[in-house]
């Protein structure tokens, strides 16, 4: 996992806070930024349950609020020994800002595995689709 143990961390540290009572399941991401900083993230449910926010769409939320626009890698871990990948809302989520993204998912170990978001959300709609 080298190189990965600041953005494991904090997606540790994220996901031991993660708002998750309905489907326990807590969920934690940290990203970093184009500038190097580190942003995090967790899951946040609701019990109108399609209101839940994703721990990608968290980590991103804290991104675009510090003033950064640019995601170089982002980290997932889920809870045990599985890897979790984002899903798809939240690959699109990551597009927008992070098309060249590298995404690696991490078990509650560290052990990780990764993929660019394009292996993950190939042929995607992104804000280049809509010039002309
Ligand atoms: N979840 C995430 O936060 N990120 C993922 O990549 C997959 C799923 C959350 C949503 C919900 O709160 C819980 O995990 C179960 O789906």
């Amino acid at each position: 996992m080298s190189g990965l143990e600041d953005l494991f961390a904090a997606a540790r540290a994220a996901q031991q806070r993660a708002y998750a009572p309905y489907s326990h399941f807590p969920v934690g991401a940290a990203l970093r930024a184009d500038s190097g900083s580190v942003f995090s993230g967790c899951n946040v449910e609701n019990a109108a349950y399609p209101l839940g926010v994703c721990a990608e769409t968290a980590a991103i939320a804290a991104m675009i609020a510090a003033g950064e626009r640019r995601i170089a890698e982002i980290l997932v871990v889920g809870p045990g020994r599985k890897k979790i990948a984002p899903c798809g809302a939240c690959r699109q989520r990551i597009a927008e800002f992070g098309a060249g993204a590298i995404v690696h998912l991490a078990d509650d170990q560290g052990a990780v595995e990764t993929f660019s978001l394009a292996d993950l959300l190939p042929r995607a709609f992104g804000p280049e689709s809509l010039k002309a």
